[in-house]
């Protein structure tokens, strides 16, 4: 999704804004533009497709000031094109905007300009705020700003830059992430935190409705009605190190990596062995609610939906209560049955989803106690919550989700077990248990990492494929539905997954020897099953690969290939099983060349709906 970075001092502007855009292109982007005051007026560069077609033109011949705005963004509407990249200017080419998020009734406000003169150089939407603050201005930036947001419905960020003011820069926002960044003589406003981390680690975070003004050595908050508001700086703990590749050759391939870490980190001082209980006070829930709740609803999206359908399984085997997991686009559009009884658990790395973000609020009117499980601090999702438990897995730069699903799964068995131990269904011993093993899973993703020439042979004979299915059962069929999400997005393989028994009600009559079956098979209640599922693939002439338990002789006279790992707990597998699969996506992707950290036509926060 579309990145801002802004910045006001004492150092060329251009340069910084560029370094800044470059940490945001995780976020996903396919065109980027820069502006700065030079003196004389507004020096403006844009350009379609990446940050280094943008950094070849800055490079020619600089834009020259200290104060300026940059952006890269990601096309809703309008193609992306020079014309539709941002910046965008008024008729005058006095001001300039930048834009994140969708205003909603653009068109509306776009006739009644049009009508008024105003010639729209542009498709998008975001154009639209700078005629509409040009209007407005009467010598006050900011009270331009607050007048024309009035007028708009919808999300956004935005940041203003007026060659009047060529000592202000104006930010607000609106459903779409941005923070202020207070250095020593400088100050940056940006989406996120790594663009302006080498430069500051005292962050703002603005608040929906929040307008800043961010001078040189100073910065207010207003809201929406010009009455100034109180916001705490906080400390980031973060290292850029820790935001950055780390030597791997692609942040997917570190994050994989990192999964025994961030997995300590996840259940770190969370679990009481030798009490036989969970803390997890975080997540905001009173025990006496958890006592009263009927029913769980998760909304979430993607792969945090599929960390959902693992957490079904907990909060049903374990608390025994009733738990749907929904798309969270479809959540509020089908009249959810919610009442005060009613627990709705938002999954979010990001925690700015839009469509999470929207069933949140849904939830939250129709008196649902709302909780979340998030990743990154300080999100939206977590101020629309009563609780936010963070997986504390630290940022997650590759759009492919990968830590944060297993940290996700963590933090969901973490809460499941609580509510079943306060609900009164499993016992101190059975905690102690289950925390014990939860303790070696850092071990055993270790040991499934050490698999990985078996991985990347089999990426090797799976590349040339045009299909593929997953199967998977019980909990682990979440594990091939992440699976085959992980192959589509990052190899543009098309990929499904099906419990394994649902394949012989009709999609068996797909397979053949161009389509190979990927199927989690490890040791569980659903084995057996699930082997003669495999067996009636083999009889398809379908390749067939099974992901089995280390030491399982019988699969491997089933199936065609198998990539071991070691043996675990079911209710602990998911946490291990679909590393190999991450890993297999990884090396299908990378054999086939394809661009792992930022797959085609995806964005790593998606902040509209
Ligand atoms: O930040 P979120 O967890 O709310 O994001 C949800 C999905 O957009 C995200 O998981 C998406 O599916 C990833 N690309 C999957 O790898």
């Amino acid at each position: 999704m579309c990145g801002i970075v802004g910045y006001i001092g004492d150092t060329q502007a251009a340069d910084l804004l560029m370094e800044g855009l470059s940490r945001l292109e995780y976020r996903g982007y396919d065109s980027a533009g820069i502006a700065v005051l030079n003196g004389n007026g507004l020096d403006i560069r844009r350009e379609v497709g990446k940050l280094r077609n943008l950094a070849k033109e800055v490079a020619v011949n600089a834009p020259k000031g200290l104060i300026g705005i940059g952006h890269t963004r990601w096309a809703t509407h309008g193609r992306p094109t020079t014309t539709n990249a941002h910046p965008h200017t008024d008729t005058l080419g006095q001001l300039v905007v930048v834009h994140n998020g969708i205003f909603e009734n653009y068109l509306e406000i776009k006739h009644e300009l049009i009508k008024d003169g105003v010639i729209f150089l542009s498709d998008t939407d975001s154009e639209v705020l700078a005629h509409l603050v040009a209007r407005s201005y009467t010598g006050d930036l900011r009270l331009a700003v607050q007048v024309a947001l009035s007028r708009m419905h919808g999300s956004y960020a935005i940041a203003v830059l007026h060659q009047d003011h060529p000592d202000l820069l104006v930010a607000a926002r609106n459903g779409c992430p941005l923070i202020l960044g207070i250095g020593a003589e400088e100050n940056f406003i940006a989406s996120d935190i790594p663009a302006i981390l080498n430069h500051t680690r005292q962050i703002i975070y603005l608040e929906d409705g929040d307008i800043a003004e961010v001078r040189q050595r100073s910065w207010s908050v207003f809201n929406l009605q010009g009455e100034r508001q109180h916001r705490d700086q906080t400390t980031i703990e973060w290292s850029l190190v820790a935001a950055e590749k780390g030597g791997y050759d692609h942040f997917m391939l570190k994050e994989i990596n990192e999964q025994p870490t961030t997995l300590a980190q996840t259940l770190g001082g969370r679990m009481g062995e030798e009490e036989g209980r969970v803390y997890v006070d975080e997540f905001g829930i009173t025990d006496e609610q958890l006592r009263r709740i009927r029913q769980i609803v998760i909304v979430a999206c993607g792969t945090s939906h599929y960390a959902g359908l693992v957490g079904e399984y907990y909060f049903e085997q374990l608390a025994r209560i009733p738990t749907t997991v929904e798309y969270a686009s479809e959540f509020r559009y089908r009249k959810p049955v919610v009442d005060g009884d009613t627990l709705i658990i938002g999954l979010s790395q990001s925690g700015e989803t839009a469509d999470t973000l929207a069933a949140i609020r849904e939830a939250n009117n129709l008196g649902g106690l709302t909780a979340s499980i998030l990743n990154v601090q300080g999100s939206a999702m977590s101020r629309e919550t009563q609780g936010t438990l963070y997986m504390r897995v630290g940022p997650e730069i590759g759009v492919a989700s990968t830590k944060a699903y297993t940290g996700t799964v963590a933090s969901l068995l973490l809460v499941a077990l609580h509510t079943a131990q306060v609900r009164g269904h499993v016992t101190a011993d059975f905690v102690r248990e289950t925390l014990g093993s939860l303790r070696q899973v850092p071990s055993w993703i270790e040991e499934t990492l050490a698999e990985v020439g078996a991985i990347q042979d089999l990426a090797a004979m799976l590349h040339t494929f045009r299909n593929c299915l997953y199967l998977g059962r019980g909990v682990n069929y979440p594990t091939a539905l992440e699976g085959a999400l992980k192959l589509k997005e990052l190899s543009y393989i098309h990929a499904e997954a099906l419990p394994a028994g649902e394949m012989k009600h009709g999609p068996i009559a797909l397979l053949d020897a161009d389509f190979p079956v990927i199927a989690v098979a490890t040791k569980s209640a659903v084995y057996d099953k699930t082997l003669s599922n495999l067996k009636e693939v083999a009889a398809r002439d379908a390749v067939t690969i099974a992901l089995g338990t280390r030491g399982d002789e019988r699969l491997a006279e089933v199936v065609d290939r198998v990539i071991y790992v070691p043996e675990t707990p079911e209710i602990i597998s998911p946490l291990v099983n679909v590393v190999p699969l991450q890993l297999l996506a990884y090396y299908v992707a990378t054999k086939k060349g394809c661009d792992v950290d930022q797959p085609r036509n995806l964005a790593k926060s998606v902040t509209v709906e």
